[in-house]
């Protein structure tokens, strides 16, 4: 059976497609040749993942997921959130929305945050939402180089390094992106 995976990104895909239930054949949006613009108008995590889902199933009748994920900093009421890509603004650039996270917490002491992904499956005329979260705190400073996004300013609770610092093995293990799939793999494989 086919499912479509409403990515481009070709290593979020690769790592999902290895973990799939053997009787699923998992497509990307690349494989669909889908280079539209997929609205990202919710005002939540929830809404995003179900319209890049419902875009697919709609347009190309085929089950589908998608998956949205946001930093939400406990002292910032959970901003910067569904506005996580695009926090300094369009470019979507990584360096740009920590120094403006590390800017707004500036005179703060309380650092909690957590990352949430949510994703949307649209299956059997059906939407089942899962979602994983990993707790820690925004550092003071950027540190290391792996990962993306606000990798380097996020330290995981009973761990001294950052996300950027930590080996890929372990932010997958522990983290909001693994724990979201892991879910959907049950679900899929229990079927
Ligand atoms: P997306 O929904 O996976 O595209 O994620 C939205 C935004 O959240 C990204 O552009 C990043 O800024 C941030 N983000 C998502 N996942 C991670 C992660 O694992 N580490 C750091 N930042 C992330």
């Amino acid at each position: 059976m086919k499912l479509v995976f409403a990515t481009h990104n070709q290593n979020k895909f690769n790592e999902v497609k290895i973990l799939m239930p053997k009787a699923i054949e998992l497509i990307s949006l690349t494989d669909l040749k889908c280079y539209d613009e997929i609205p990202e108008t919710g005002a939540t995590l929830e809404e995003n993942a179900k319209l890049k889902a419902d875009f697919v199933t709609k347009n190309y009748e085929l089950p589908c997921f998608a998956d949205d994920t946001g930093l939400l900093v406990d002292a910032l009421n959970g901003a910067p959130g569904v506005f996580s890509a695009r926090y300094a603004g369009p470019l979507k650039d990584a360096h740009a929305n920590m120094d403006k996270l590390l800017g707004e917490l500036d005179t703060k002491t309380q650092r909690e945050a957590h990352f949430k992904t949510v994703i949307a499956l649209n299956f059997n005329g059906k939407t089942t939402l899962f979602s994983g979260r990993v707790y820690g705190e925004i550092t003071l400073q950027k540190s290391g180089d792996k990962g993306f996004g606000y990798d380097p300013i996020f330290r995981p609770n009973g761990y001294q390094q950052t996300f950027a610092e930590l080996p890929l093995a372990i932010k997958n293990s522990i983290g909001h992106r693994g724990k979201a799939i892991q879910q959907l793999i049950t679900f899929l494989g229990a079927l």
